[in-house]
């Protein structure tokens, strides 16, 4: 017998999640203009794999910047804060969560080792391997796993025991603009007074790394991006032809971000029946797929604190590429 107790996993999606919301998203998203479909659609099995090849790229920075920031500075988060839960959204593999971790579990810390920790995704298979990952190497530590969309189910996510809600990634760099701010307000409105936010973005720099991080020359990353439209066909029976379309990655510098694109190659009408709709594209013609916004330190305070959090302490990595927030909700 070993001491491993089974990680507690709850589904907040319903069965049909998939396909109910993924309808919504292809009526109101492919037949707008612009043409657009939401990130999360990005993350089945097989998107999940890729973003885990993006993350280990030569010229994707952000991942290690991060992971550096919290081998250097988790001791000081830990101490910064007294959490004794951790939520963490969109935590994936949580392989950089770990550093955290371990810092968060210290015996030595003033409140006290971290008792639970909640990692909240929306893909399934990653979230319970990682989870039974955790509990295994965290003894003692209650491993409480959300299937869940954060940009739905914060209301309904484990309360109580001072919590932290860790972001990381650089995935609100994700939103758009008025989605970030939802989201931000939607975060605070679920805290209570006093409890905690780790943020990590990715900062502005020079726009030729910026673009070379989403566009490698192993296109792991058009394939990532492609691979929106082979969910579009399995969940809803569509008959996009990937190969009928060019990956194209912009920086947009107005809006500080890269802005990822499928651009039609051939004119092409493509339906969908489960959402009982077609789509026609004439050659030329993009599809959004996602952005990731790089941020500015004096912007990352402003809207932290419109939302209603106060900066307790920010950490950048030696080349200032990525930053790490600790914010409480006041
Ligand atoms: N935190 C990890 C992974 C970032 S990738 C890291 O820093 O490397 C973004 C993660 O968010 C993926 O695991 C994806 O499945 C998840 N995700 C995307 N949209 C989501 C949503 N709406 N709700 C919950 N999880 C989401
Ligand atoms: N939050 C990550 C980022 O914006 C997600 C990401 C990494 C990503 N690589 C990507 C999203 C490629 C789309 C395409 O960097």
């Amino acid at each position: 017998m070993t001491g491993a107790v089974e990680p507690l996993v709850t589904v907040l999606l319903d069965p049909d999640w998939a396909s109910g919301s993924l309808v919504d998203d292809v009526r109101r998203g492919l037949g707008a203009q612009p043409r657009r479909l939401p990130p999360k659609w990005l993350y089945d099995d097989v998107g999940a794999g890729l973003f885990d090849e993006i993350t280990r790229l030569p010229e994707y920075y952000p991942t290690e910047a991060e992971r550096a920031i919290l081998h250097e500075h988790a001791a000081d988060i830990a101490a910064a804060c007294d959490a004794s839960t951790l939520v963490e959204l969109g935590s994936g593999t949580s392989d950089k969560t770990r550093t955290l971790l371990d810092a968060l579990r210290s015996p030595e810390r003033p409140t006290g080792p971290l008792r639970r920790f909640v990692p909240v995704d929306v893909s399934d298979a990653t979230l319970r391997d990682a989870a039974a990952m955790l509990s295994e190497r965290y003894p003692g530590l209650a491993v409480e796993a959300v299937v869940g969309d954060f940009t739905l189910h914060l209301g309904q996510l484990p309360r109580g025991d001072r919590r932290m809600v860790a972001f990381l990634g650089s995935t609100i760099g994700n939103f758009y603009v008025e989605e970030r701010r939802a989201f931000l307000g939607a975060l605070a409105d679920s805290l209570e007074q006093g409890e905690w936010l780790l943020l990590g973005t990715d900062l502005l720099k020079e726009e030729g790394r910026i673009l070379a991080a989403y566009d490698d020359e192993a296109g792991v990353t058009e394939r990532f991006i492609r691979n929106c439209l082979t969910v579009v066909n399995r969940e809803l029976g569509a008959d996009f032809d990937p190969g009928a379309f060019s990956y194209v990655p912009l920086w947009d510098r107005r809006m500080e971000r890269v802005d990822m694109r499928l651009r039609a190659e051939e004119p092409q009408v493509v339906s969908v029946p489960g959402a009982d709709t077609s789509v026609e594209l004439m050659t030329g013609e993009e599809i959004r797929v996602e952005i990731s916004t790089k941020f500015r330190p004096e912007g990352i305070r402003a809207e932290l604190a419109e939302a209603g959090f106060e900066v307790t302490g920010s950490w950048t990595d030696r080349a200032g590429d990525f930053a790490l927030t600790l914010a409480r909700r006041g």
